[in-house]
């Protein structure tokens, strides 16, 4: 056994003892440590609640509501159209976790968290969206020994070439109105890290409502674009095209990357929160897709949420792990793990690019040759 695994060996051993842990909150060298150790646990024991508390203020718009001015409780409550104790158990809720604060008078306003949120309004759409993972969390070792039933984000994200239901009253999957709304944030990420203008070509693949297409297109005012995806979700990008005017500079084009072969005449090629979706098996069809739609100084720009990111791996492992677990294909992978899949495709070269805020987003960029 190595020295590092005997010293965690007795951590472990101390750490788990009730004696220790008596001790350890009474001596005032360890209480502060004790104190927190004791709280994290908490937090994690505690989250669901937590997030049913924010699904609450955002079903509620309580955030929009506190965003007009500070108000009082009973005003809160007559807006709400909730009893005044309910109102107050859910004020008192949202102030402890930041989400609202008391202000003078007895009001109350935004906190900090809530008031990030109306600026954002993608996080609200996540948060409704989490219903449906609330439901299919209720038993994560049946979906951890996949004998799970169909889930309800397996529903959801059919990528099917057939027009949808469309509960939204939006054109095309929902899907695409949820991905879309935090499209801007990873747009933004991803072209501040990469300079785009240098490209004549650019071919978004799984480009859902074309909202890269439509931020790159700002920031290279040369560059023809090409978008791919399902035939409901490519037309309404074209749709949106041609309300934005840019009609003569894209081309929206259908298919299935998994059996058809991706258009070529693009230089530089996007997938934008697409691999992590895919098995191993049809991420690594669509890298060689992806390659073989690429001239030979082409380039791929893959950016998604990766695990084992610093500072964010309970987004990348725990949610997005979960996540994609629930909708019964998928996984977060590595920049390393990337890196492999993009040699074994073809690709000569990669890079790991600095991104401002790698939460959401992380990027990759490949070279052909
Ligand atoms: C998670 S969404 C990402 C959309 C967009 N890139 C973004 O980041 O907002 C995945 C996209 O891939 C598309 N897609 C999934 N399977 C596909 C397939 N077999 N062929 C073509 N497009 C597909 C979906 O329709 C969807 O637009």
């Amino acid at each position: 056994m190595a020295w590092s695994d005997r010293v965690l060996a007795i951590r472990d051993r101390w750490l788990s003892s009730p004696r220790f842990q008596r001790w350890a909150a009474a001596f005032p060298l360890t209480r502060p440590t004790a104190r927190r150790r004791a709280r994290a646990l908490f937090d994690v024991c505690a989250g669901f609640v937590y997030s049913q508390i924010l699904f609450a203020c955002v079903r509620l718009k309580l955030f929009d509501l506190l965003a007009e001015e500070p108000q009082s409780a009973a005003g809160i409550a007559a807006r709400l159209s909730l009893p005044l104790d309910s109102t107050q158990r859910l004020l008192d809720a949202a102030v402890s976790l930041r989400l609202v604060e008391k202000r003078s008078a007895e009001r109350y306003g935004l906190g900090a968290l809530g008031a990030a949120l109306v600026g954002n309004p993608a996080v609200g759409a996540m948060v409704e969206h989490h219903s449906l993972l609330y439901v299919d969390l209720h038993d994560p070792v049946g979906l951890l020994r996949g004998n799970a039933p169909k889930t309800e984000l397996a529903k959801y994200w059919t990528y099917s070439a057939e027009e949808p239901a469309g509960a939204s009253g939006r054109p095309g999957p929902d899907y695409t109105a949820l991905m879309s709304s935090s499209q801007p944030l990873v747009a933004s990420e991803v072209l501040d890290a990469y300079p785009i203008q240098k490209h004549r070509c650019l071919l978004d693949v799984g480009g859902g409502d074309g909202s890269f297409l439509i931020e790159a297109s700002k920031r290279a005012q040369h560059l023809q674009l090409m978008l791919f995806d399902l035939p409901p979700v490519a037309k309404t990008a074209a749709l949106r095209f041609e309300a934005l005017g840019l009609g003569p500079r894209t081309r929206a084009i259908s298919g299935n990357f998994l059996t058809d072969e991706l258009p070529d005449g693009a230089d530089v090629l996007s997938l934008v929160r697409v691999i992590h979706d895919h098995n191993d098996d049809a991420a690594m069809a669509l890298l060689r897709a992806a390659y073989r739609a690429l001239p030979a100084e082409g380039v791929l720009l893959l950016a998604e949420p990766m695990s084992g990111t610093p500072g964010a791996a309970t987004v990348g492992d725990a949610y997005f792990g979960f996540y994609l677990l629930a909708m019964g294909r998928g996984r977060p992978r590595t920049p390393e793990n990337l890196q492999q899949m993009l040699l074994a495709a073809g690709f000569k070269g990669t890079q790991l690019m600095r991104t401002r805020q790698p939460l959401q987003s992380r990027l990759l960029v490949a070279q052909k040759g």
